[in-house]
């Protein structure tokens, strides 16, 4: 089923459930980085785009993008697991996408735990092409699959 989602750019009071649900759905088994702090700084950031996914006002999705001149790095993207398979990944990607476009970007990159087999189906089923492996990027602990996306 599909469900209705509000994407909106996250305000710095979102920063401390944002970093909760990347420790717990993005970082698990690594040390985490994306603290309260560093997401805020990302949110304050101009040339960073902090998206929330929201339902009935509650948070229960985010995602981060960080751009250069023409390329796009997808960061960070979580969606709850109580909301998963119902679009809200998906929102927050075409909404990312639909930014990006507006600001001339022309492609988007972004790597993805090399175990993580759903996340590298969903970027797929948005048009992510597999570029190659980067060994040990998560702190040693786990290799990268790089994928992007030309706009
Ligand atoms: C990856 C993630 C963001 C997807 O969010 P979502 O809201 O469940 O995604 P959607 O409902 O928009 O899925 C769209 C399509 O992507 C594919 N997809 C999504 N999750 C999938 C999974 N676990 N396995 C296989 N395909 C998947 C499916 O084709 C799906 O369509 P369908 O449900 O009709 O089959 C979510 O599973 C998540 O938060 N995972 C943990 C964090 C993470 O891995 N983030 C990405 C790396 S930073």
């Amino acid at each position: 089923m599909i469900a209705e989602y509000e994407i909106k750019l996250a305000v710095p009071g979102d920063a401390f459930a944002i970093s909760e649900l990347s420790r717990d759905t993005i970082e698990y088994g690594l040390p985490w980085s994306w603290t309260s702090r560093r997401v805020a700084t990302s949110i304050a950031d101009s040339s960073t785009n902090v998206a929330v996914a929201r339902q009935a006002q509650r948070l229960i999705g985010f995602a981060i993008m960080k751009y250069g001149d023409e390329d796009a790095h997808v960061m960070l993207l979580a969606v709850h697991p109580a909301h998963r398979r119902k679009g809200a990944g998906s929102a927050l990607l075409d909404w990312l996408e639909a930014t990006a476009r507006v600001a001339g970007i022309k492609s988007i990159q972004l790597e993805a735990r090399a175990r993580n087999t759903g996340a590298i189906s969903f970027y797929r089923q948005h048009g992510f092409v597999q570029l190659g492996l980067r060994r040990g990027y998560y702190q040693r602990v786990e290799d990268a699959v790089r994928m992007a996306k030309d706009l």
